[in-house]
C-alpha cells in the first residue's frame, strides 16, 4: 500500500500526539542507575522514507542511550571483520529467554543462541578485540554510527558506560562463563568494557533512523555500498526473529518489520525499501523493549500497511 508522504507526515505527529498523554507507559530500567534518571514521559518519533525525507515528532531531537540497538551495528562489524566465520561462535536462533539470560550457555557449550542477546553481544565484541585494541574498537563503532548518521555529534555517555561497568554483574557471569568454555578468546575485562562502550552510545530518533538506512536500502545508502545485499537482508532476518527477545514472536505478528530494542526505550524497525523508523519511550515491557515503542510502531504499520508479509505495489 503506497501511502502519501503528506499522510505519513500526518500518521507521525497523530501517533506522537497519542503517545504523548498515554497513561500505561510501562516501567522504565533501573538497573543501569543513570536510565532510572529518564524521565518516563518521553516520546519521539523519526520516520525516514527511501528517497530521504524525513518526518519526526515528539522528543525526536532528545539523546537517549541506544543500549541493545548498538548490538546491530555490532554485529555489521563483527560480519566485516571475519564474515560467516562468526556463525561458528554465535548462533543465528531465537532464545525465547530474557536478554540477559545465561540458563541456555550451559547446555549450549558456552556458544549464545544469538548475536542479539547480551552473552552475543559480548561474543561480538571479543570477535572485533581479535583484530583491535578496545579504544580502537570503540573508535571505529562511533565512527561507523557517526558515518552511518552523517552526523559527528554522536558520542558514547561516559556515564553510562561507568555505571554499566560497576553494576554489570550478569554480563561479568556471561562473559566469564564463556570464557570457561573457551569461546571468548580475550580478556574479559576488556571484552566488557567494549560492550559497555557500546551499549552507552547516546543518539536521538532522528540520528538513530538515518544510522539505519542501510538496512532499508539492501545494504546501500545513497549509491554508498555498506553492506552486501545478501548482508542486509540477512541482519533484518535476524532482527526479526531475535530483535526482541522472548518477546520477538510477539514483535513480529504485531508490527511485521525487523526491529531491534533497547532497555533505553528506543526501537529501530526496518520497512525494506520504504522507511527506517526509530522511537523511543523509556518505559519498558517486562521483556525489556519499549512499552510504547512498540505500541507507536504497531500504530505506524497499521495506517501505513508496511510489512514484510505484505505484497508490495
Ligand atoms: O547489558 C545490558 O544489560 C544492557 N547494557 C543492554 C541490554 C538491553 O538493552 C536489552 N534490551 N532490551
Amino acid at each position: 500500500m503506497a501511502v502519501a508522504d503528506i499522510a505519513i507526515a500526518r500518521i507521525v505527529a497523530e501517533i506522537a500526539e497519542e503517545m504523548r498523554s498515554h497513561e500505561n507507559r510501562g516501567k522504565v530500567a533501573t538497573y543501569i542507575p543513570p536510565l532510572a534518571q529518564v524521565p518516563a514521559d518521553k516520546f519521539g518519533i523519526a520516520v525516514i522514507l527511501h528517497d530521504g525525507t524525513v518526518h519526526a515528532a515528539g522528543d525526536a531531537e532528545e539523546p537517549f542511550s541506544i543500549q541493545s540497538i548498538s548490538k546491530v551495528f555490532a554485529l555489521t562489524l563483527a560480519l566485516g571483520a571475519v564474515g560467516d566465520q562468526l556463525w561458528h561462535r554465535v548462533g543465528r536462533e531465537p532464545s525465547g529467554s530474557a536478554f540477559n539470560s545465561i540458563v541456555q550457555l550451559e547446555t549450549e557449550h558456552g556458544i549464545p543462541r544469538n548475536p542479539f542477546v547480551n552473552a552475543g553481544a559480548i561474543v561480538l565484541c571479543d570477535v572485533l578485540l581479535g583484530r583491535l585494541q578496545p579504544r580502537e574498537a570503540i573508535g571505529q563503532m562511533l565512527r561507523f554510527v557517526r558515518e552511518l548518521a552523517g552526523d559527528d555529534g554522536i558520542a558514547i555517555d561516559e556515564t553510562v558506560a561507568r555505571a554499566e561497568l560497576e553494576t554489570g554483574f550478569r554480563n561479568m557471569a556471561l562473559a566469564n562463563y564463556m570464557r570457561a568454555f573457551g569461546n571468548i578468546h580475550g580478556d574479559v575485562g576488556m571484552v566488557l568494557g567494549t560492550y559497555f562502550h557500546f551499549c552507552a552510545l547516546a543518539m536521538n530518533c532522528r540520528q538513530l533512523a538515518m544510522a539505519g538506512r542501510y538496512l532499508m536500502g539492501g545494504g546501500q545508502v545513497g549509491g554508498h555500498r555498506v553492506v552486501t545485499e545478501k548482508r542486509a537482508r540477512r541482519i533484518n532476518a535476524l532482527m526479526m526473529s531475535c530483535g526482541h527477545y522472548d518477546n520477538s514472536g510477539d514483535f513480529a505478528y504485531r508490527i511485521g518489520l525487523p526491529g531491534k530494542s533497547g532497555v533505553g526505550g528506543g526501537i529501530l524497525a526496518v520497512a525494506p525499501g520504504i522507511a527506517s523508523i526509530a522511537v523511543w519511550s523509556p518505559g519498558l515491557n517486562p521483556s525489556g523493549n519499549s512499552h510504547l515503542g512498540q505500541l507507536a510502531l504497531e500504530r505506524l504499520v497499521q495506517r501505513t500497511g508496511w510489512s514484510v508479509f505484505e505484497p508490495r505495489g
